[in-house]
């Protein structure tokens, strides 16, 4: 048992890790960041203090939090180099191939000045990281619509800068609305971290070489790209869009329950969570203020989800295998709200995703104790002795 939690012996067995950022207690449907819940997090806090708590360990106090935003804010240019990596993509490349590539190519600009054994080199990297992954996802998405790109500026706020070097133009300074930006920055919140999911225990795995931890985020974003992971988010909006209108429910769900079609409830299930996404229903309530914001109560996918969410919670097939919603079921109709494309949904979850992956990283790579990861099999091929001649085989 560790403090107020007991785990069961077999869960010990498979655990991969010990860890003190986040708890997830996949019964009651819980997330706790360093021990708070996300409930209170994403209503009482912003982004920077929610990265600072995932990082320290504390909540900063108003002194903290003012040094640690001017740092963060003081680094989200990237080196002028930089923006020649773009140039080598196709313009339609998706931004999820350009972040892997753009956040690998960082390691080039810090890599011989970075001694992973040194505590402040570590909290450098961390705040390099978090500061410039708005940037390099901005510039992806300028790339692909053909707009220049947007420097970052010092006087707006994490999710405000997001949004200024997203839409600005040359042309036209981006207007803040603080409902919007708000919005952005509560979905960055419940994405910060989650555990031990698949995209954080490859840069686990990768950091455990003593790999440089901006190719170990860039490992994490390749593995998040994918349908199954990170890249459900995008899937869901299509598929809701694929569906059309709410009387193609029940098609879609016979196709859904027919095993031999392949297709799944995009944004349902979980690894973990055997009940209802903690996260889901915060997004639910931040796409409905969105909406409301916008005047886009009536919004047609957004109707279209809640009423595929009422048809799936109340069909025994997705009851008896404890299918619920999880955190990308809404998150594709916010971010659509919000003027981002579908195929930049996963890069935001991977902008939010890196402050969980380094802080994960960096407790991995503090621990004197810590060794290269090395997962074993259980080998079930066959044992032969002789080669056989070419004429033999
Ligand atoms: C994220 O790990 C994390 O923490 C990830 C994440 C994070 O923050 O890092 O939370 C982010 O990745 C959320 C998950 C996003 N992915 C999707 O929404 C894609 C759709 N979901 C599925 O692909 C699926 O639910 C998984 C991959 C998430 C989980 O798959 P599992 O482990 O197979 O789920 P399960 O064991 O609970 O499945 C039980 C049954 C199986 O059917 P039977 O063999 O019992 O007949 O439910 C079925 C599954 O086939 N099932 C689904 C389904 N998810 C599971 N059937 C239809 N639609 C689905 N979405």
């Amino acid at each position: 048992s560790t403090g107020s939690f007991t785990y069961d012996p077999g869960f010990m067995s498979t655990a991969a890790c010990n860890s003190s950022i986040t708890y997830i207690d996949g019964d009651k449907g819980e997330l706790l960041y360093r021990g708070f819940p996300i409930e209170q997090l994403a209503v009482n806090c912003d982004f920077l203090e929610t990265c600072y708590l995932l990082l320290n360990g504390e909540l900063p106090n108003a002194k903290q939090k003012n040094v640690f935003v001017d740092t963060v804010t003081k680094h989200t240019m990237v080196h002028e180099q930089m923006q020649f990596f773009f140039r080598g993509f196709r313009r339609d490349a998706h931004p999820m191939s350009v972040l892997v590539g753009t956040v690998g190519a960082l390691a080039s600009f810090y890599h011989d000045s970075l001694d992973i054994n040194d505590p402040h080199h570590r909290e450098v990297s961390a705040i390099r990281l978090i500061a410039k992954m708005p940037t390099l996802v901005a510039m992806a998405y300028k790339y692909s619509v053909g707009q220049p790109f947007v420097y970052p500026r010092n006087d707006l706020s994490y999710s405000a800068n997001f949004m200024h070097m997203m839409f600005s133009t040359p042309c036209e300074e981006y207007k803040v609305n603080d409902v919007l930006v708000r919005a952005l920055d509560r979905i960055l919140i419940l994405h910060a971290d989650h555990e031990q999911n698949a995209s954080t225990s490859t840069v686990r795995l990768s950091g455990s070489s003593g790999a440089n931890p901006f190719a170990c985020i860039a490992a994490g974003i390749a593995c998040l790209w994918g349908p199954a992971h990170g890249g459900a988010n995008e899937a869901a909006l299509n598929m809701l869009k694929e569906i059309g209108s709410v009387d193609k429910i029940g098609e879609f769900v016979k196709q859904v329950k027919d095993k031999n079609s392949g297709v799944k409830l995009m944004g349902f299930g979980h690894r973990v969570y055997k009940n209802y996404d903690p996260r889901a229903k915060l997004m639910r309530e931040t796409c409905h203020e969105v909406l409301a914001e916008l005047g886009l109560e009536n919004d047609p996918l957004f109707k279209l989800a809640m009423a595929l969410e009422k048809v799936a919670l109340e069909d025994e097939y997705f009851v008896s295998r404890k299918l619920y919603p999880n955190v990308d079921f809404y998150s594709g109709i916010v971010q659509s709200a919000l003027g981002i494309p579908v195929s930049l949904f996963t890069g935001i979850f991977a902008m939010a995703r890196t402050v969980g992956w380094i802080a994960q990283w960096n407790e991995m790579i503090s621990d004197p104790e810590q060794k290269i990861g090395r997962p074993r099999q259980l080998y079930v091929g066959a044992t032969r002795r002789d080669v056989p001649a070419m004429d033999k085989r």
